[in-house]
């Protein structure tokens, strides 16, 4: 869990969610918009399209598994570019906050410049680094994604706002807007790893891509940013292409309770460890900015400790989409491709394709972060959302 304290915030920040609580107790039946837009940046956790736009494959033989069915087939019914079988954390985020699901940055191209942005946008690409590509090129760490790194994705940011603040108030667009700062950073270590790359040697990455997800903090808070939600690694070790890489006979490496690989889930741990000591040392430079750590790991890992309380079904490890093996996963047949074939019911499973979660676990991660316990502070007591209804019925954590 998050151990993050709120000593370093100021008075004026006890204030504003002060004000934020009361308004939310008299006015709830208005229940006000109180984010305008979400501004989000990150990788294919929370990509709803920009790879899609980046690449557009001359042949469907061409295109990235991830491009084809059955991606998209449970809320959305074709493929839109999101890695899942549905809605991300960012989708419910916008839902919950009462505004559209969020276009990518990249659709601008082909709507001639019509999409104007005013109530979200999104940066995120699949594959996305922190670090910037040349880092793992020099290292022989093969991205056959992408070379969008966080870099990509802030220059994309800053030549917007030169457009967009011809047109509109910036200061008050940056402060009205909810930043999602991610998920960004997983990628940094999934190809090394899932390149058999040793632990020693990417664990000496892990502050660097800190660093760099620090500094994209700070610059958008003095681009005028004032809340930000930085999303920590998820349990990768519970993760079916990591279990299929990393499958061992030694019983000691596996956690007895949900059948994750231990190391792997600690190593993620140290990343979110590192990361929430930084936040804590930019929330206290930015003393007028909210900075919300959203606990990943933890949201993620209840989904696999407790299966039956959040509706999933059957082996919890096991990918709903794919071609076989011990966990449905096989990194020369992902899903997409065939004879990779989904599950009769996605929502029975966490994991929908080995790498990327289901839209019924994501759903349970929004949650989460929205209601607690899993964020903090809470996104809603930051400011409250126009409607829950959509998270389905209330269950006591
Ligand atoms: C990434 O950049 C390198 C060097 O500029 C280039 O050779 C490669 O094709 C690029 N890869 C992708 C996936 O765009
Ligand atoms: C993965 O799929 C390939 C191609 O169908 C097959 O040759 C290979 O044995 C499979 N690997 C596993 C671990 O099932």
């Amino acid at each position: 869990m998050a151990s993050t304290s709120l000593a370093p915030l100021t008075t004026a920040f006890t204030i504003i969610i002060l004000t934020f609580l009361n308004s939310s107790i008299t006015v709830s039946a208005s229940a006000g918009i109180c984010y305008k837009s979400i501004i989000s940046f990150g990788d294919s956790l929370a990509d709803t399209g920009n790879l899609f736009h980046l690449d557009s494959p001359s042949s469907s033989s061409d295109a990235p598994h991830f491009f084809l069915p059955p991606y998209g087939e449970t809320y959305f019914h074709h493929p839109t570019g999101r890695c899942s079988d549905g809605r991300l954390v960012v989708d419910f985020i916008a839902e919950s906050l009462g505004l559209p699901l969020l276009p990518p940055y990249l659709a601008r191209k082909d709507t001639s410049g019509s999409l104007d942005f005013l109530e979200g946008v999104n940066f995120a690409v699949v594959g996305a680094t922190a670090l910037d590509g040349s880092f793992f090129r020099e290292r022989g760490i093969d991205n056959p994604a992408t070379n969008a790194s966080l870099a990509t994705e802030l220059g994309w940011f800053k030549d917007m706002l030169q457009s967009f603040c011809k047109k509109s108030d910036c200061k008050d667009f940056l402060q009205s807007s909810l930043v999602l700062m991610g998920e960004i950073g997983g990628n940094d270590y999934n190809y090394p790893l899932l390149q058999g790359r040793n632990i020693e040697e990417v664990q000496s990455f892990v502050p660097l891509v800190v660093q760099t997800i620090s500094s994209a903090i700070q610059e958008l808070i003095e681009l005028g940013a004032v809340t930000l939600v930085v999303p920590g690694n998820f349990p990768i070790g519970c993760s079916a292409s990591y279990l299929t890489y990393y499958q061992s006979s030694k019983k000691q490496d596996y956690d007895t309770d949900t059948g994750c690989i231990k190391w792997l889930n600690n190593f993620a741990k140290y990343h979110n460890q590192v990361l929430q000591s930084e936040i804590n040392r930019i929330r206290e430079l930015n003393p007028h900015a909210t900075i919300i750590y959203a606990d990943y790991y933890n949201a993620a890992m209840r989904l696999y400790r407790f299966p039956n309380k959040y509706g999933f079904k059957g082996e919890v490890l096991k990918a709903c989409c794919g071609a076989g093996g011990p966990y449905n996963y096989n990194s020369t047949v992902p899903c997409g491709y065939q004879p990779a074939a989904s599950c009769d019911d996605p929502s029975l499973y966490v994991s929908w394709d080995g790498l990327h979660l289901t839209e019924a676990a994501y759903r349970w991660i929004a949650r989460g972060l929205l209601e607690g316990p899993f964020s903090t502070p809470p996104i809603n007591t930051v400011c409250s959302p126009a409607s829950t209804n959509f998270l389905g019925p209330r269950l006591e954590y």
